[in-house]
């Protein structure tokens, strides 16, 4: 009973906050944590922290992301006084084409975007954490990916998360021998309490370790994947892989009353439609407002940012995305002209562009600050859970299903004769668009590092972060906060159970919004927060999940 108890405190320690004055680990597994707060331990930097969180989580939360996923990686480089942003996110194999999950009918094929090796781009984790090693760490990969590959090879225990992850996609994994074999216990999800060896991975990884990126994208391994993938039905060629690059891009950042946002560029949308909400906001003296107000203001704006991400949005390398224009004032002046105090815009009222309807995804964030003040925070992906539920054989690799996150049907026009989602539509080699936000916040006394899994609603949660960090929120009121959400369409306010009162419904009503409550809870952020002035750190995992939040004293 004594050592219930004793485990039941350990376990409110972790998933709720702490404060230190060195360094801080937040992900959404403790394993995870745990191997980044060792390499912290070791001597290791926020980057070395940043491999292991990564290799670890792609063998421990498989649902999430993986070695065969892709990501985003923002780097505050403290010696430089730099911020950076690795993309490492999925490329589109250059055998695809811009229809290639329509049917002769011109109408999307089913499941074909989502389940089996046809779904998967190129992955770009194993690329970026040679990245992460060769330009930012101080420790070689043999070292920071040792617990990701001891995980791998000793196995780990499933929860109930993984339980229903692994149920939702039951049919699709067992279509893969390899998936089934490694990821479900006699054909059916594991009970909580499973352990789940990978020896193939953990094979898989001490190639990376030893020979880095080659070990992966080309030789041996390469060839097993792209045989596997092209005996499955899949387009992957040898040259696909040997092609794939890391690319470090300038984030994009903005003002918010005093606070610097930092956060990620394209194929990513997060940073443009975070800044162009903030921006929005600007003009208004948000916190006089009413909650009723303050609800109705903030689904306004973000109904106008997820109309922009809608129409202009994509892989900046292929199509012209007018960032600059979309953050200037002018065009955030024009958008704020027509919002109403005291009345919902009809989304059909603002000009028009073709949505994607939101998608079921899983994802993965964390965040790390280190003692010398470099900061990461990464969104990790495979896209749906278990992503594509394709294991290469003999590689161990789960491979992800990114390909769903291009514009399955571009160039359609909707009702009102417009052409939408061109900028998102398949081209081989092309970044598929993404909603992952890794952002920092600044202010003059305080600094936030932040980022959640949740789809579409991405963007949403770390507005809403954002807003609780400048009116002097801890990292725990960050990531615990009420969410709600609006994307343009559908036309329609989303929220957790219970997090409008009526008195908020009420008034949203009356200026003409729809609302439905959701099921269920979303979303997993992870957020640390520095007090500049007494140096303390606190970092935070969100209640919603079962990840860790640790500091080093
Ligand atoms: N696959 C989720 C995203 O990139 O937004």
């Amino acid at each position: 009973m004594f050592l219930r108890f004793i485990l039941f405190a350990l376990t409110l320690s972790t998933s709720l906050h702490v404060h230190s004055q060195q360094a801080a680990v937040a992900s959404a597994h403790p394993l995870a944590t745990d191997a980044g707060m060792e390499i912290l331990k070791k001597g290791g930097n926020a980057f070395d922290a940043a491999i292991a969180i990564t290799a670890t989580l792609a063998v421990v939360e498989p649902y999430s992301s993986g070695i065969g996923g892709g990501g985003f990686w923002l780097l505050h480089v403290k010696k430089d006084d730099r911020n950076v942003m690795i993309d490492g996110r999925e490329r589109a194999p250059l055998a695809a084409s811009r229809n290639m999950y329509l049917d002769k009918n011109a109408n999307v094929v089913p499941g074909a975007s989502i389940d089996g090796p046809l779904s998967a781009g190129i992955p770009g984790v194993p690329a970026a954490i040679e990245h992460l090693a060769l330009n930012y760490g101080k420790l070689p990969l043999s070292v920071t990916l040792e617990a990701a590959i001891k995980h791998a090879s000793n196995g780990f225990k499933t929860d109930e998360h993984y339980q229903r992850m692994a149920r939702f996609r039951e049919e699709a994994l067992n279509k893969s021998t390899d998936a089934a074999k490694i990821f479900l216990l006699n054909r059916k999800a594991p009970l909580p309490g499973t352990l789940i060896t990978q020896p193939d991975l953990a094979e898989t990884l001490r190639l990376l370790a030893s020979k880095g990126a080659r070990g992966f994208y080309q030789g041996e391994l390469a060839d097993k994947l792209v045989d596997s993938v092209v005996s499955h039905g899949g387009i992957w060629s040898k040259e696909d892989l040997a092609a794939y690059k890391v690319i470090e891009r300038v984030p994009v950042s903005g003002e918010y009353r005093g606070m610097k946002v930092v956060s990620v560029a394209p194929p990513s949308s997060g940073g443009v439609a975070l800044i162009q909400m903030l921006s929005m906001l600007s003009g208004f003296d948000f916190e006089a407002l009413s909650d009723s107000e303050q609800t109705h203001l903030l689904a306004e704006i973000m109904r106008r940012a997820y109309r922009d991400r809608a129409e202009f949005l994509g892989d900046a390398d292929y199509v012209k995305v007018p960032v600059n224009r979309l953050i200037s004032q002018k065009h955030v002046d024009r958008m704020v002209s027509t919002i109403q105090l005291d009345q919902a815009t009809p989304s059909t009222e603002l000009s028009s562009a073709i949505v994607d309807a939101g998608k079921e995804t899983d994802t993965t964030h964390f965040s790390v600050v280190d003692k010398d003040g470099n900061r990461v925070a990464a969104t990790l992906s495979i896209n749906y859970p278990f992503g594509s539920c394709f294991v290469a054989e003999g590689t161990g690799v789960l491979l992800n299903d990114e390909m769903d996150d291009f514009s399955s049907k571009p160039g359609v026009p909707n009702v009102y004769g417009l052409v939408g989602a061109e900028a998102n539509a398949i081209e081989p080699g092309k970044r598929m668009l993404s909603s992952m936000t890794p952002t920092f916040l600044e202010t003059e006394d305080r600094l936030a590092v932040l980022g959640t899994p949740g789809g579409s609603r991405i963007i949403t949660m770390v507005l809403l972060a954002t807003l609780e960090f400048h009116k002097g929120g801890s990292a725990g009121d960050m990531v615990n906060r009420g969410r709600f959400h609006h994307q343009y369409l559908p036309d329609k306010i989303f929220y957790e159970p219970d997090v409008l009162t009526e008195t908020v419904l009420k008034s949203l009503f009356e200026r003409g919004h729809d609302t439905e409550m959701l099921d269920s809870s979303y979303g997993n952020m992870h957020a640390i927060v520095l007090d500049k002035k007494s140096m303390q750190l606190e970092a935070a995992s969100d209640y919603r999940g079962s990840g860790s939040a640790r500091v080093i004293h």
